[in-house]
């Protein structure tokens, strides 16, 4: 069966790709940014995993609000990433890990998790960036499930369905037959609010808490309702919800975690970023 070896977590920023193309990562302003990731590329060396099982939310690249499923899941070979309209450069396809995908859907269905299968999937900067940050030098060693979760129209689904979401993700990767190794990853917040009337809002002391939460109580978070989140972390800062199902998911596995990295900076555009890898102890 596969191993789920640990998850990452990390914030994106369609700016992280334009600092990449300009090789702006240790200018002042991106230095303590691009600094945490060093020791999760270093863990991902070690332990080499083979896919990557990643949680994050499209922007409207690939869905608009016609179409808005709650839960996606990517099904193809290769997803693409393509010009966003914030001027940075396509990043290299992903390369799917189909199998794993039709696995993971199956399971999911059964277990009344009614999600939307994508055979054709683009993805935007939360999906491409992560790896890009993970595996600098390209040619990415690793396959691909992509999970999308709505946060762009309400309704959202509740954070315990996320986390919900997340441990059937993950008790599913550790029914897969496959000899592979997986870990998990989210991609998203932490608060942030791009525009309205709290724009730039920023709330370090939930942040601090959610991330401690991560490690020790990671169900913690899951009492809030959506719009609690919302309040709390801004209305992108819900993005956290990709956070709370890769953490369900790592759950299912080993006996309790080991911090790796856990880094937190504020602010890089109108986010407060963070970054954490947790290892799932054997
Ligand atoms: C920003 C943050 C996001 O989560 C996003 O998807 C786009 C932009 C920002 O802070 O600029
Ligand atoms: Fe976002």
């Amino acid at each position: 069966m596969a191993k789920l070896i640990g998850g990452i977590g990390t914030s994106h920023i369609p700016a992280i790709g334009g600092a990449i193309a300009r090789g702006d990562q240790q200018t002042p302003y991106w230095k303590p940014f691009f600094d945490a990731f060093p020791p999760v590329q270093q863990w991902l060396g070690e332990q080499k995993p083979d896919v990557l099982v990643i949680f994050y939310n499209d922007h409207g690249l690939n869905f608009f609000l016609d179409k808005m499923p709650t839960f996606a899941i990517g099904a193809a070979p290769q997803y693409v990433n393509t010009d966003e309209g914030w001027g940075i450069p396509a990043l290299e396809p992903l390369r799917g890990e189909v199998d794993l995908s039709w696995h993971l859907i199956n399971t999911l269905i059964d277990k009344e998790f009614d999600v939307v299968t994508c055979q054709e999937m683009l993805v935007d900067h939360a999906c491409s960036l992560p790896l890009k940050l993970l595996y600098p030098a390209g040619n990415y060693p690793v396959t691909v499930v992509p999970v999308c979760i709505n946060t762009v129209q309400f309704p959202l689904p509740k954070a315990s369905r996320c986390y919900a979401l997340g441990k059937a993700v993950g008790e599913a990767i550790q029914r897969w037959g496959s000899d592979k190794k997986v870990a998990v990853m989210a991609s998203g917040g932490l608060s942030h609010q791009l525009d309205g009337e709290r724009a730039g809002f920023i709330n370090k002391q939930f942040d601090l808490q959610f991330l401690q939460s991560m490690e020790s109580n990671p169900e913690w978070a899951t009492q809030f309702s959506v719009h609690e989140l919302v309040e709390k972390t801004g209305t992108q800062g819900v993005e956290l919800l990709m956070w709370l199902a890769m953490r369900g998911a790592l759950s299912t596995a080993g006996s309790g975690v080991r911090k790796v990295q856990s880094s937190y900076h504020i602010p890089i555009s109108n986010t407060a970023t963070a970054v954490l890898a947790l290892e799932a102890r054997p």
